[in-house]
């Protein structure tokens, strides 16, 4: 199928999409923002700030109200995420892990069981997972695992390092990928559900990254972890297309995070143009800086109409595989071009961390590295596109 066609175009958004965008806006601007230079200074996690995220509903967004969810569409969670990630992408990435990795992974290929037990909760938002692929030696070839699930009969015996997870520290529910069958290659990985505090799973050190630094990333170590064989997700050997299939819907979220950063940036560069004067007039008269915004905006549009129709594609059961990649390739470039703009136009003032923008140019770093690079985003277009 074609990515670029569809079968009805309308761009209007409905009354209750609105609605969801716009308490997403009044939550970041009014309980994110305030805190949002201290936490990243600190490394602070925003645990009181989750907790109020998943009490209106943004941790499960789209599960079914029957495990707890809001059950609300792809397009309502890509308006919530670009309103979030305007003012603290430290917070929309526990959103985005949450979201789409680990609750549309367990609703879409748990068991009865394993929803009960485990999505509801993480629907609620009173407990946070984490998608535990990487390793450090299997970050874009994710074929690659190191960590093993022996069979053992009943269990599976864990062992092995997984690095860079998000919600490392503070998730109670883990979903990770481990090598069963090494001579089947991918057809030979499992996903486990794994509890914290299961004996022989330790959780390391925090990274000290260059950006989304209230976020709390952690190496996480299995030593001879036994994990309940009904803590299996799908038949023996299904868990790289588990995690591919996870991270092709993860995507749209991260293409989401991508806009927001970008356009959080846009609003801070026109409403300072606005304000700041040189050479006798505000700065956006000035051609230079105005061909900036112009380029912001229409780069963003963009980004955005590509976000917006992965999640069209994804709510209308359409093929949003490669739309997704487009979508996330694409507007982390953007966020990453936009935010480098939006330190310019600020000057000297762009370079201190009381005025949003350098902290935004930080965080857009990451929209080109994790849940893909944007190398693996280009090999998914070119598989598709090159045939
Ligand atoms: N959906 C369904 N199935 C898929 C799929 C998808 N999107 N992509 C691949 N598959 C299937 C293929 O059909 C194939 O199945 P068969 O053998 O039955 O035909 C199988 O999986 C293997 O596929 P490939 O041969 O294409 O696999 P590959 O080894 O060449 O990998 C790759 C291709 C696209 C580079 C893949 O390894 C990849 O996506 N790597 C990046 C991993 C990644 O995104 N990591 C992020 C970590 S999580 C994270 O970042 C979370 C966070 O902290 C925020």
């Amino acid at each position: 199928m074609d990515v670029l066609s569809g079968t009805t175009m309308n761009f209007e958004l409905t009354e209750e999409q609105l609605a969801v965008q716009a308490a997403a806006r009044d939550f970041a601007q009014n309980v994110l923002k305030p805190g949002v230079i201290e936490r990243d200074r600190e490394q602070r996690f925003p645990a009181d700030e989750i907790r109020q995220l998943g009490e209106l509903g943004f941790l499960g967004m789209m599960v079914s109200p029957e495990y707890g969810g809001g059950g609300m569409d792809t397009v309502s969670y890509v308006l919530a995420m670009e309103e979030i990630s305007k003012v603290d992408a430290s917070c929309s990435v526990v959103m985005s892990v949450n979201n789409s990795l680990v609750c549309w992974g367990l609703e879409t290929f748990g068991n009865e069981e394993q929803k009960r037990k485990y999505l509801v909760p993480l629907a609620k938002g009173e407990r946070i997972g984490a998608f535990c692929l990487s390793e450090p030696e299997a970050g874009s070839d994710a074929t690659s695992q190191r960590t093993t699930a022996v069979d053992m009969g009943d269990h599976y015996l864990l062992n092995g390092t997984k690095n860079w997870i998000t919600n490392g520290g503070t998730a109670s529910t883990y979903l990770v990928m481990a090598q069963t069958d090494v001579a089947k290659g991918h057809k030979g990985i499992n996903c486990l559900i794994v509890e914290k505090g299961m004996p022989g799973f330790t959780v390391g050190a925090k990274e000290d990254k260059l950006g989304i630094r209230g976020s709390d990333t952690h190496t996480l170590m299995f030593q001879d972890v036994k994990v309940p064989k009904a803590n299996r997700i799908g038949e023996d050997g299904f868990g790289f297309k588990f995690a591919m299939k996870t991270l092709s819907g993860g995507r749209i979220g991260i293409a989401a995070q991508a806009l927001g950063i970008a356009s959080g940036a846009y609003e801070l560069a026109l409403a300072y143009s606005k304000e700041r004067s040189a050479f006798g007039k505000p700065i956006h008269q000035h051609q230079a800086i105005a061909f900036k915004l112009a380029d912001m905006a229409t780069e963003i549009e963009a980004a955005r109409l590509l976000c917006l129709k992965a999640a069209w594609l994804k709510d209308t059961h359409g093929n949003y595989e490669i739309a997704g990649s487009m979508a996330k390739l694409f507007a982390s470039e953007v966020a990453m071009r936009t935010t480098v703009e939006a330190v310019q136009v600020h000057g000297g003032y762009g370079y201190v961390k009381e005025y949003h923008v350098e902290r935004l140019m930080r965080d857009a770093k990451i929209t080109q590295i994790y849940e893909g690079t944007s190398e693996v985003q280009r090999i998914v277009i070119g598989r598709s596109v090159i045939g």
